[in-house]
């Protein structure tokens, strides 16, 4: 570190991307939602100085509460929303497809995630996320084909808890995933690999909600949040987005409470 720049961000000068993992993680038994006074804190102050030394960058916001942080980020710096992205969405639909996986197997259809496509939008939180049964399909064909009601909600419980299982096994937070995740979403920027992944995005309209940062299909490309995709979701998991999104606006509001925004 140099004296005129006390936390060394000089040698990031210049980044494309700068990803923001900054905070305290979990520890067994709390939720994302309890580390918000710390993480609101770091996050700004980290996001602040990345963005002075690189002007022109793309922020990946992984930190928790991950979908506050991302709103806190978008409000604090002002920049477009094409160039915050949170990132929950693509850990969550690993997750998602893993546990379906299981399910398929233990129905007799045997499947590795490689087989499986789903995709968890909304909070990245363990009552806010959703994962869409409807839209999961094994080798191309519905999931409710081959495995029961029962088995499919038992695969969707355990992706939403997902992270606090694994907070309980290792006594910290995720990384691996995470990781795995967030350097997908930055190959995706610089690469201008354009795909189609759930991210944490500032809504204006879309999906119904207007000036709130949650998960939802988004086409990540050299510009970022490139395009918003719009799903035709079912009623009930239309419910589901809209108790999502209250909940998330709902930690957005402590943002306020705390004075970080
Ligand atoms: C997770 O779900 C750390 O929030 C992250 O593992």
């Amino acid at each position: 570190a140099l004296p005129n720049d006390p936390e060394g961000y000089a040698p990031t000068a210049g980044s494309d991307v700068v990803v923001v993992t900054s905070g305290m993680p979990r520890k067994p038994g709390m939720s994302r939602e309890d580390l918000i006074g710390v993480n609101a804190k770091i996050v700004k102050s980290v996001v602040d100085q990345a963005l002075k030394y690189s002007p022109n960058a793309y922020f990946i916001i992984i930190s928790n509460p991950m979908d506050a942080m991302t709103f806190l980020t978008l409000k604090d710096t002002k920049l477009p929303r094409n160039r915050i992205l949170g990132q929950g969405g693509m850990l969550d639909s690993s997750r998602f497809r893993y546990f379906l996986a299981q399910a398929l197997t233990k129905a007799g259809y045997p499947a590795t995630p490689a087989d499986v496509d789903g995709m968890v939008i909304g909070g990245h939180g363990d009552t806010t996320m959703i994962p869409l049964v409807s839209k999961a399909t094994v080798n191309g064909v519905p999931v409710s084909q081959f495995a029961s009601k029962k088995k499919l909600d038992e695969a969707v419980a355990n992706t939403m808890v997902g992270g606090a299982t694994l907070t309980k096994l290792i006594g910290t937070s995720a990384w691996y995933a995470p990781g795995a995740a967030a350097s997908m979403m930055v190959e995706s920027i610089l690469h201008d690999q354009k795909k189609i992944v759930p991210c944490c995005c500032y809504l204006e309209g879309e999906y119904g909600q207007n000036d709130i940062c949650i998960g939802v299909p988004a086409v990540i490309g050299r510009k970022g949040i490139e395009k918003i995709v719009k799903l035709d979701l079912t009623k009930e998991e239309a419910a589901k987005f809209e108790a999502s999104a209250a909940a998330v606006r709902k930690t957005n509001q402590v943002l306020h409470e705390i004075k970080a925004l």
